[in-house]
Order: structure tokens, then C-alpha cells, then sequence
């Protein structure tokens, strides 16, 4: 046998060795996981994977190679909290709420925490429009938007891989997209007070629908038309005012854990 293929026999059996100690491992982390649920100790833990992935660096030998042996237990932890998620979670999450109730935002945060990817309809409806939602509203008009946002509800909903849905604030209007969204998703309600909402966009000129009044007033108004669909739509309550986007994704997490998508909730 030639050197090379020596090497190469030596390098297969390492990767033997190595998928057995990761599927070992991925077996321990679902063990973890239903102690840590019969304790009532939340399942993910960011200040937990840090400790671990230093501990880790201080065995590797070669200085050299320490940065990517951290960076791929980054992965496998990434992996870790995917097989965690969707166990627990195995459908979509869906944010729903006022314009300016951090939905993007939080969703960004349950993405990364859950390690599950993030859809923003609007920003799905930007792409595929190649245009701004406030020039969808000028040239188009509001109807011709609500088609658009209904039409790409049914889609992401159908699809196979669960996702987190971050919605525009609308989409409640609608009852075949809450019908939709509960199909395979449960929908949680980022509630925030008016005040709150005005101080987080009032700056913010992008708003097709207070761009001619953008006061607490006209956000209050609209926010009462809206509260009721909100309040129907939603499997899970969130208020938001006063806490860091971090503090609402773990009460999320936390919450979930006490309801389930049947396809029927
Ligand atoms: C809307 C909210 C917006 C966007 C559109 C209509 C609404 O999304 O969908 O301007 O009717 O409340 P955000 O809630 O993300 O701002």
C-alpha cells in the first residue's frame, strides 16, 4: 500500500471513530434535554455552550488549530439546539403584533437560539416584488398588498422545514392567514403598548399607514381596531413593553413549552 492510501485509510477511520462520538453525543444531548424538561430547567443555555466550547480549546494540543476546533464545536452546538427544537418544536413559530412590536427583531433571536431559520413576509414580499412595501402601498394600494401577503402566508406555511414566521403586523386582518398560520404553526402575540410602539418608530418614515399621522393617537387607534384580531389569533400572549429582546425570546421558549400545534389549536 502506498503512502497515501495509508494516510487515507488512517483518515477514515477517524472519521469512523468521530461519527460514532457525535452521534454519541447528539444521543446524551436528548437525554440532557428530557432531564433538564422533568426539572423544569429551560433547555437552552448560550452561557453554558461558551464555558464548553474554552473548556474544549484548553485540550487541543496545537496551538494552530484551536480557532477551528472552537469553531466547529460552534456548529455541533448549532446542530445540538436544531435536533433540541425541533423535538420540542416541531412546527412553525409565528410572531404576530403591532407594527413595532419587535417581531423581526425577536425572531432573529428564536432563530439563533433555536437554531431553526427565520422568514420576514415582508421582506419576502420586498424580494419578490423587487420594491419597497411603502411603494407596494403607493403604486399598488393596500388590497393589491394584502393579496400579495396572503398568497406567501399559504405558501410558508406549507412547506416541509418549520421556520420562524416573522409576519407584518396585518397579517391578522386576514381570518384565512390565521386559519393558515394555525395549520402548522402556533402564532404568539408580541403585545406592546402604544406608547412603546410610538417610542420605537416614530423616527421611522416607512410605514405606509402612518405616514400621514404618525402619533400616539392614530397608533392607539388603530392598535384597538387590531387587539381583538390579536387577541383571537393568538395561542400565546408575550408582553414586550420594558424587556430586551433576549428576555422575550427565553419567555417564549419557556411558554411554548405548554402548548402544542395539533393542527387544530
Ligand atoms: C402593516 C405592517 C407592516 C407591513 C405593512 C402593513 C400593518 O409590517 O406589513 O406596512 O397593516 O400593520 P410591520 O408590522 O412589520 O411594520
Amino acid at each position: 500500500m502506498g503512502e497515501l492510501d495509508m494516510l487515507r485509510n488512517e483518515i477514515d477511520e477517524l472519521d469512523r471513530e468521530l461519527a460514532e462520538v457525535l452521534e454519541k453525543r447528539m444521543n446524551v444531548v436528548m437525554r440532557i434535554m428530557e432531564a433538564k424538561k422533568r426539572m423544569g430547567i429551560p433547555v437552552f443555555n448560550r452561557e453554558r455552550e461558551h464555558e464548553v466550547i474554552e473548556k474544549v480549546g484548553s485540550y487541543v494540543e496545537n496551538k494552530q488549530f484551536r480557532d477551528e476546533i472552537e469553531s466547529i464545536l460552534q456548529k455541533i452546538m448549532a446542530c445540538s439546539r436544531k435536533i433540541q427544537s425541533e423535538y420540542l418544536f416541531p412546527y412553525h413559530i409565528v410572531l404576530v403584533g403591532f407594527m413595532g412590536s419587535g417581531k423581526s427583531t425577536v425572531a432573529g433571536e428564536m432563530a439563533e437560539m433555536l437554531a431553526k431559520k427565520s422568514v420576514d413576509l415582508d421582506q419576502l414580499i420586498e424580494e419578490k416584488q423587487s420594491s419597497s412595501i411603502s411603494d407596494i402601498f403607493k403604486h399598488e394600494g393596500e388590497s393589491a398588498f394584502r393579496e400579495m401577503e396572503k398568497d406567501l402566508v399559504k405558501d410558508v406555511t406549507a412547506m416541509d422545514e418549520t421556520y420562524v414566521i416573522s409576519t407584518g403586523g396585518g397579517v391578522v386582518l386576514d381570518e384565512e392567514n390565521v386559519l393558515n398560520l394555525k395549520q402548522t404553526g402556533v402564532i404568539v402575540w408580541l403585545k406592546t403598548s402604544a406608547e412603546e410602539i410610538y417610542h420605537r418608530i416614530s423616527e421611522n418614515k416607512e410605514r405606509p399607514l402612518l405616514r400621514d399621522d404618525m402619533s400616539v393617537e392614530k397608533i392607539r387607534s388603530l392598535l384597538e381596531q387590531r387587539m381583538p384580531l390579536y387577541e383571537k389569533a393568538a395561542d400565546l400572549v408575550i408582553d414586550t413593553d420594558q424587556k430586551t429582546v433576549k428576555e422575550i425570546g427565553l419567555e417564549i421558549v419557556k411558554k411554548l413549552g405548554s402548548v402544542s400545534n395539533d393542527g387544530e389549536n
